[in-house]
């Protein structure tokens, strides 16, 4: 039983350190499966996506050491089965990356279908489509995605969509394919950037990452490399929400500013004060938020993964705001918890209207994905009394010592595994 107790009601205040990109990292680990050379990966995140697919790599049988917290080391030269089905793996979604790693190197793999968190149907279609385009057979057979082929030959692929699973998957299998493959319609995110850095490191010929059009000119071998992961984005934004939710004054720490723009742009549009310097930013508020519209967008837009922070946020501004999810059809399920309360939130289609209330009530609440588990935190922190979060486990996939970097803030905020525990926590905080 393990979850989070809050008691809400104090500023957070100080330094956060943001660790290394999940999202990044589960694609790049993925990608050091394409060389037989020993690659070194360091700023990985010590969160449980990141064990599941680094488990997985291990059953594949790839060596992975530990050179620290955040540091592996993976050498990927003995691997003996090309089929990767574990529990641990069913439960994420970068599972689809070992697809893409597998088949750039060896032609062929199965792959069992990703899950992740359940924020709507999460289609895998384009990366089919761009798999099929590379002159790969796919086929879905037993709960597994099976791909084989005689050998990859670059192509031209127009994304339907725009997707960040997708995109990478493509790039991962074109790094290798005989000639050039363009993508079209490619996501922009940071992290295809630093899956495509990552690649170009090991001996790939990747250009035009970050915009809409990559083009990857396939190499037969890849190399050894030592490579460092970007800050997360979305784990830095979601301390900046926290400063503001809870009036607090907030500095992230280790993060690439111009990667948090569209967060920051809507934090000082809801009366925060940001300030940016080269590799920090500091999120000040100091009086009542107010109201605003947001619409999630592919990046450079306002990320989806920041969509509950920033409604957890507005629910308590000033007026009435709204926002609007584009990217996954089924991701306002907990606004049921924050009406628990005392948010006046309304969902029509994919659109929130949010009435903002003056204060949040402690309550006992259930995480139903990562963010929306992060966010459910955020509100706890700011709400009057006590808040006991349950199903903490999907906030463990994405944010390392969530508790612990909060407390360093100045948070009333403990992890508990039993009823006993919990009261301990309630005498501890008063
Ligand atoms: C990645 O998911 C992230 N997950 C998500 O983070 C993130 O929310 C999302 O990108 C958007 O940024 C990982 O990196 C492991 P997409 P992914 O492919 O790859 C549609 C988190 O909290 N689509 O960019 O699944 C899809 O349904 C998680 O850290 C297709 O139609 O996202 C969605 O509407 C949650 N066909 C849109 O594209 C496809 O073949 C964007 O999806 C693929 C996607």
């Amino acid at each position: 039983m393990e979850q989070y107790a809050i008691k809400g009601g104090n500023p957070l205040v100080g330094e956060v350190e943001i660790g290394g990109a999940k999202n990044a990292a589960l694609a790049i680990l993925a990608a050091a499966l394409m060389t037989d050379e020993t690659v070194l990966i360091d700023n990985v995140p010590d969160v449980s996506d990141i064990n599941a697919i680094l488990s997985a790599m291990q059953d594949l049988g790839a060596i992975v050491t530990r050179l620290g917290r955040h540091t592996v080391k993976i050498n990927a030269s003995q691997i003996h089965t090309l089929v990767a089905d574990g529990e641990e793996l069913k439960k994420i979604r970068a599972s689809y990356y070992l697809l893409g790693a597998l088949t750039a190197k060896y032609k062929e793999a199965r792959v069992v279908l990703p899950g992740g968190c359940n924020i709507g149907s999460r289609a895998i279609d384009q990366h089919i489509k761009g798999f099929k385009a590379l002159g790969v057979d796919v086929r879905i057979e037993h709960g597994l995605i099976c791909n084989k082929a005689e050998h990859l030959k670059g192509s031209h692929i127009y994304l339907d969509v725009v997707t960040v699973g997708a995109t990478i998957n493509t790039m991962l299998a074109a790094a290798m394919a005989d000639g050039q493959t363009t993508i079209e319609n490619a996501a922009k995110e940071p992290h295809v950037v630093d899956v495509a850095n990552f690649l170009n490191s090991m001996g790939a010929n990747i250009k035009g990452a970050g915009t809409d059009v990559i083009r990857i000119r396939g190499v037969e071998k890849l190399h050894k490399t030592e490579y460092t992961i970007i800050p997360d984005q979305i784990e830095a934004g979601t301390y900046m929400f926290a400063a503001a939710v809870t009036k607090g004054d907030v500095t992230v720490k280790n993060v690439i500013p111009k990667h948090l723009e569209s967060i920051s742009a809507k934090l000082m549009e809801i009366g925060c004060e940001v300030e940016e310097s080269d590799d920090a930013v500091r999120v000040v508020a100091s009086k009542r938020l107010t109201h605003t519209q947001v619409k999630t967008l592919p990046y450079p837009g306002f990320p989806t993964d920041m969509q509950p922070q920033i409604t957890v946020a507005l629910g308590l501004a000033e007026g009435t705001s709204t926002v609007t999810e584009s990217i996954f059809e089924n991701r306002f399920k907990y606004v049921d918890e924050l009406t628990k309360m005392g948010a006046s939130i309304k969902v029509e289609g994919n659109t929130a209207i949010i009435d903002g209330v003056s204060r949040y009530t402690g309550a006992p609440l259930v995480a139903p994905d990562l963010r929306a588990g992060a966010a459910l935190v955020m509100a706890g922190l700011a709400a009057e009394e006590y808040t006991v979060i349950d199903n903490i486990q999907f906030i463990e996939r994405g944010y390392e010592d969530f508790h612990l970097k909060l407390q360093g803030l100045g948070a009333k905020i403990d992890r508990v595994t039993s009823e006993k525990e919990l009261q301990k926590f309630k005498l501890k905080v008063g």
